[in-house]
């Protein structure tokens, strides 16, 4: 079956074309981080216009580069939540037109299942059970999933998601939009245990998490010492977050029997992350996936794999056009496959 896969949630515009029997035929990618840096973060209407003049271009760009025409297209996945609602409306629409149009059926994906999914576009894919650290701009939980469909929140953070405390750090120590990899990049340069910060809740016994404490440790400290230091604060901040998120990972491996821990979301590219993660894992025997590093921040890929899951186990009808999306939704709701 030949899925296409529309991502627009938020700040980049992805599509895809994945064959259920021979893998990711073809991805493109349009980001527009050049566009919000002027502004610090995300300008919603801005994103949605811009998603407007990207999703065709794109999918003529992957059917191209895939040999195929829309009439060779089984179905279509698209984002369906969460995210950002006027950004959402552009891939919803498009899709559930398309779909229409070629008499074949859509559905719409849950945005964090295309994330922890994502490290199943491989040769060597992980079995279920796993345990997924999904660490992205906007969550950070701990989920064990037992299917496609079937997922447990372990636990979660209870305040600023692990993405949105590297970009607010980054913002404070002068570093641009979005900040994760700049931060990263700094850290490496920087001495970790020059300053002491934080780790939240690393031993409150659960699987949740809290990043904003240790976001206004930085304040502090930036307000004490002031920016010459930022190499050593970056390193010390990156330090701390990634203990925080190694040390719960493994315990919700332990604690659930899983030996296969997947790692998904933008903060999965953060190196000194996956340095730790896989060193720490293997002790204990616990086996670390990852995405593709381009399947780590938002993707068409991830759509077009987790709308394959559900478009191949289910008899979907072709849709009306009549279509809602979800900026709010609770992964852990979703259906079974
Ligand atoms: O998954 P994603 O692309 O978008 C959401 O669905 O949120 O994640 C984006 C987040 C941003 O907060 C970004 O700063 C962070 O992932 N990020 C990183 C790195 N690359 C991206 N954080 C730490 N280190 C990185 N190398
Ligand atoms: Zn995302």
């Amino acid at each position: 079956m030949l899925v296409l896969g529309v991502e627009s949630s938020c700040d980049e515009t992805g599509v895809a074309l994945y064959d259920s029997a021979h893998g990711l035929l073809a991805h493109a990618l349009y980001s527009q981080i050049a566009m919000h840096s002027a502004y610090g973060g995300v300008v919603p209407e801005l994103a949605s216009r811009d998603h407007i003049r990207r999703v065709l271009p794109l999918t003529r760009e992957v059917l191209a580069e895939s040999d195929r025409t829309l009439s060779d297209i089984d179905g279509i996945a698209y984002t369906e939540g969460p995210g950002l609602a006027g950004a959402l409306l552009v891939g919803a629409g498009m899709a559930r037109a398309l779909a229409y149009a070629l008499a074949i059926p859509a559905v719409g994906v849950h945005h964090l299942e295309g994330h922890m999914l994502s490290p199943l576009i491989s040769d060597t894919p992980p079995e279920f059970p796993f345990v997924a650290l999904l660490v992205s701009g906007g969550h950070t939980q701990l989920m064990l999933v037992s299917g496609v469909g079937r997922y447990t929140l372990m636990g979660e953070t209870l305040d600023d998601a692990a993405g949105e405390a590297f970009d607010k750090t980054a913002q404070l120590l002068g570093l641009g939009y979005p900040g994760g990899p700049a931060l990263s990049a700094l850290a490496a340069t920087g001495d970790p245990s020059r300053f002491s910060l934080p780790r939240p809740m690393l031993n409150s016994g659960d699987f949740d998490f809290s990043f904003s404490g240790l976001k206004t440790a930085v304040l502090t400290l930036v307000r004490k010492v002031g920016l010459d230091e930022a190499a050593d604060i970056a390193a010390a901040f990156q330090s701390a977050a990634v203990e925080v998120l190694v040390k719960k990972s493994l315990a919700a491996c332990l604690h659930s029997g899983a030996t296969r821990l997947v790692v998904a979301g933008g903060v999965g590219a953060n190196a000194h992350l996956r340095e730790r993660l896989t060193r720490d894992a293997a002790t204990r025997g616990i086996a670390v996936f990852y995405p593709r590093l381009e399947f780590c921040t938002d993707n068409g890929a991830m759509i077009a794999y987790a709308g394959a899951q559900r478009l191949v186990a289910q008899s979907s009808s072709i849709p009306d056009l009549t279509f809602a999306v979800k900026p709010r939704w609770e992964l852990a709701t979703l259906d079974a496959v």
